[in-house]
Order: structure tokens, then C-alpha cells, then sequence
């Protein structure tokens, strides 16, 4: 049984506009978890990660790290502990591309020849050696965030946390993301608490998720566990073609459906049991024709269906 690596009791936070973004999170992260938080915008997910990294104080609650290291108490401990890419990026514009990585190295306490080799050692595995004299001025949106995760990478601590670091990244680099974080995870049994919007890839690479909705969990587990709670439940989705995009469906007449919304104009999304599929699909296309269908899809749940059966805001985590 692996040890609990973070503990947090009754966490709460409340900002000075008296928002209280975090409303009593109680949550075990054990050593060697890939553990997700999702949640839609301003649900408090920064505001919880902000405050397990020792960078914002809670107004109640208590944090632990390994075991009986409290964190509030003595917050030098966390920089033992953690290694963070937030979610708003320092900049540092007068600052060359392999000078950000190799000085986090060296502020993270490595010599100045095991830093140059961490250093170039993910230049290499980014594939930014052509850039790697560059200015962080020079660098692209995307680019700039992959010099972040490397900065987060050098001198890894035992807890990695990031703040949505796949945004703007492409599916390339996305995917060596989730490869070094695998590769990490494996290797060194490194924690790492992961806040994303990209449920699809969450649900591959998280091991236990948590689902935040105004400040509170409203579901924790791995990913099979809170998506059997759904049953045999599927989602059809429906493309209308573009000229047929006004077209109002009446669902009361339809049974079998737990859900339906217009997710944008002409794009519908039914939630339905998987063997009421074909009725649903054969009354859509008796009420218009295959004709101006422009696409469907049927697709297992998702931990977003789980985070909409919970209660969470109609139009999703995105
Ligand atoms: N410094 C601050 N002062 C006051 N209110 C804040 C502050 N930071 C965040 N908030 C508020 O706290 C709530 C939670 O914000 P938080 O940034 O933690 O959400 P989030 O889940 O990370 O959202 P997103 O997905 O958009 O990043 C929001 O209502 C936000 O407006
Ligand atoms: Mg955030």
C-alpha cells in the first residue's frame, strides 16, 4: 500500500472580495497517484493547487505533506517537496530559451554541470535546439509553455503539479506531455496532480480524479469507478448540416433519453442507454433525412458525462 503523500483537511479559502473558492475539500493523494482535478472555470482548482504549493495561505484547514509535514505551519518544507507549472506563466522575456531551464536548475539547488545536462537532455526531448539560443520574447505561445513544463521537469521534486500544461500546445507536444509525465510517473514514482479541461485525456492518464464544482468535490475516484456509477449510459451526437442548423427538435415525444441539448447551433448531444441508441437515431432521421445529417458519433461516457450527472454546469468542463 503506498503512503499518503499530500493530505488535506477541510481546506478552505475565501479571497478578500470574500469569494470562497474553496468551500471545505477534504482529499488523500497517495505517493505515486497521477491525480486529476476537474472542474469548469472558476470552480477553484488553481486555488487549491496554489495553496498545496505553499504560494497562497488557506483561511481554515490543514495540509500534510508525507506523512506529518505541515505545511502551513512550515511552508520552507515545500520546495522540498514540489515542483509546479502554474497555469499564469512568468515570463521571463530578456531571458534565452536554455538560460529559464538551466538557472530553475540551478535555484533548485543542482550543481551547474548536472544542471547544463538536465538542461540540454530535455532541450533535446522538446526538440527545441533550434531555439535554444532564442530569446523567450522570440518563442511562440506554445513554445514559451513548453519552457515552463521543462523548468518544472529540472530538478524534479517527488510532487509534480501543473496547471492546465497542454493548452495551446499541439498534438505533438501534447503527447510527449503526457509521455514524460508517464515516464516520470514510472520511474521515479513521482506524484503528479494534474488540472486539465481535456477530459478525454485525462480519463487515459489519471489514476484517481476528483471533480470540483464551486469550491467542493462532488465526486472523487478513479476514472472506471465514477464512470460505472453511469451505467451502461453512451452519448450520441448529432452534426446537422450547416443550412439546417435552425432546426428545432422536440425530444418529449422521444423516450429513453436522459439528456438532450443543443451544444452550439446544429450540434446536438443526446445521453442515452446504450440499447436505445437506434430509436433515437431512427427518430431523428424520421424527423429530418439523412441528407442533412453532416456527421454523428456515439462515444462511451466520459468523465464529462460523470461531471454533468453530478450536478455540474450544463455546458461542461470546457
Ligand atoms: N486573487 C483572487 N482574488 C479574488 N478572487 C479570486 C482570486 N483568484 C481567483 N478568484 C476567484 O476564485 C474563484 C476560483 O478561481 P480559480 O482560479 O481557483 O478557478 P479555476 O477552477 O482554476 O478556474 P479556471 O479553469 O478558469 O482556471 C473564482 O470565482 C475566481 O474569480
Ligand atoms: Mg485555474
Amino acid at each position: 500500500m503506498s503512503k499518503t503523500m499530500i493530505k488535506v483537511k477541510n481546506l478552505r479559502k475565501v479571497y478578500e472580495n470574500l469569494v470562497v473558492a474553496n468551500d471545505g475539500i477534504s482529499i488523500d493523494i497517495k505517493q505515486g497517484d497521477i491525480f486529476g482535478l476537474l472542474g469548469p472555470n472558476g470552480a477553484g482548482k488553481t486555488t487549491f493547487i496554489r495553496q498545496i504549493s505553499g504560494l497562497l495561505k488557506p483561511t481554515e484547514g490543514e495540509i500534510y505533506f508525507d506523512g506529518d509535514k505541515d505545511i502551513i505551519k512550515n511552508p520552507e518544507v515545500v520546495t522540498e517537496y514540489i515542483s509546479y507549472y502554474g497555469q499564469r506563466l512568468l515570463i521571463l522575456d530578456s531571458h534565452r530559451t536554455w538560460e529559464v531551464v538551466y538557472y530553475t536548475g540551478i535555484f533548485r539547488g543542482l550543481s551547474k554541470e548536472e544542471s547544463l545536462r538536465q538542461t540540454e537532455l530535455l532541450i533535446d526531448i522538446f526538440n527545441l535546439t533550434e531555439s535554444r539560443n532564442k530569446l523567450m520574447s522570440k518563442l511562440s505561445g506554445g513554445q514559451k509553455k513548453l519552457v515552463g513544463i521543462m523548468s518544472s521537469l529540472i530538478a524534479l521534486r517527488p510532487i509534480l503539479i501543473l496547471d492546465e500544461p497542454t493548452n495551446d500546445l499541439d498534438p505533438e507536444n501534447r503527447k510527449k506531455v503526457w509521455d514524460i509525465l508517464n515516464y516520470a510517473n514510472e520511474k521515479f514514482n513521482t506524484t503528479i496532480i494534474l488540472v486539465t479541461h481535456n477530459v478525454l485525456e485525462a480519463d487515459q492518464i489519471v489514476n484517481k480524479v476528483a471533480i470540483i464544482d464551486e469550491g467542493k468535490i462532488i465526486g472523487m475516484g478513479s476514472p472506471a469507478e465514477l464512470k460505472s456509477k453511469l451505467g451502461d449510459q453512451v452519448r450520441l451526437e448529432i452534426y446537422l448540416k450547416e443550412q439546417y442548423n435552425s432546426y428545432n427538435f422536440n425530444f418529449s415525444e422521444i423516450g429513453g433519453i436522459v439528456e438532450s441539448y443543443e451544444i452550439k447551433p446544429g450540434v446536438w448531444r443526446f445521453l442515452t442507454k446504450k440499447g436505445l441508441v437506434h430509436h433515437i437515431f431512427t427518430h431523428v432521421v424520421s424527423k429530418i433525412s439523412l441528407d442533412q445529417i453532416e456527421d454523428f458519433r456515439i462515444i462511451t461516457c466520459t468523465l464529462e458525462d460523470v461531471y454533468l450527472a453530478l450536478g455540474g454546469v450544463k455546458d461542461g468542463i470546457k
